[in-house]
């Protein structure tokens, strides 16, 4: 499966009638085994061009096209990983990742199985049948990161999934993640501003520039799983990927 973005541009009407460009000129290809993030200074639209490539949100120039096929609207092919999808209030954790089984008609015994594995690799066994309001933040957001990998999803997005974890946990969800795709390769775009989750998890790095976002940089992680966090390629990746944010945060300051 495939999820290509061609030539996307977005404007949002701003205040006043001038409208806020916030993506431009943006051509990505997502191919399943193809792990890609994004990383750029806060507001240059990154969370936007996910939107767009969800189908949640209409570029103003460009194409969103998932195997060929154009899409403007979500579609159950794209497993989606937002901080503002919150989980269902009214349903105990096991229901909440189990939701997305029940959508495909899975049978009772056979997505509880499936959703017990997933409580169980993602830490919360025991926690069945809490609900949401009694768990953590970055427990809540482990729920979230079940829910949408229990269908097995051949794309994910995934937006700053693991900013609300302290680091031990963080460091264990992005070796779930990358056991995972290393298993069931999906393709998978990822938003972080953190740029060692970025080297370790991704083999594509792609540098946004300022708003409106543009394409500024194309960083080839060639590293093999598992990464080894401490070694010295790996910090000339981490080097690399933050000279270029401090030159666009800079470019930011002197506008
Ligand atoms: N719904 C909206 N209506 C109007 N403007 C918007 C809307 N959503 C985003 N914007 C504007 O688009 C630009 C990009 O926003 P976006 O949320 O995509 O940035 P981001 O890169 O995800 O930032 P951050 O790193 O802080 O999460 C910003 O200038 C923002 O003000
Ligand atoms: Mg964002």
């Amino acid at each position: 499966m495939s999820l290509v973005l061609e030539n996307i541009s977005k404007e949002y009407p701003g205040p006043g009638e001038i409208p806020t460009p916030a993506l431009a000129g943006i051509n990505l290809e997502l191919e399943n085994g193809r792990f890609t993030t994004v990383i750029g200074p806060s507001g240059c639209g990154k969370t936007t061009l996910l939107k767009i490539a969800a189908g949640l949100s209409r570029p103003t120039a460009g194409r969103v096209l998932l195997d060929g096929e154009e899409i403007s609207a979500p579609t159950p092919k794209i497993g989606l990983v937002f901080q503002e999808f919150a989980l269902f209030p009214w349903r105990n954790i096991l229901k909440n990742i189990e939701f997305g089984l029940e959508i495909q008609g899975i049978k009772p015994p056979e997505r509880r199985k499936q959703a017990r594995e997933l409580l169980r690799k993602t830490g919360l066994s025991g926690f069945e049948n809490h609900f949401p309001r009694q768990l953590s933040e970055g427990m809540q957001q482990r729920v979230a990161i079940a829910r949408t990998l229990a269908t097995h999803p051949r794309v994910i997005l995934m937006d700053e999934p693991f900013g609300a974890l302290d680091s031990q946990t963080r460091n264990s969800m992005q070796e779930f993640l990358l056991k995972l795709f290393r298993d069931e390769r999906p393709a998978i775009l990822f938003v972080t501003h953190n740029i060692d989750e970025a080297v370790f998890l991704s083999q594509t790095v792609l540098g946004l520039s300022q708003r409106p976002g543009k394409i500024k940089a194309d960083f080839s992680i060639e590293l093999d799983y598992p990464k080894e966090r401490t070694s010295t390629e790996f910090n000339r990746y981490r080097r690399e990927i933050l000279e270029f944010l401090d030159r666009e945060r800079k470019s930011i300051a002197d506008r």
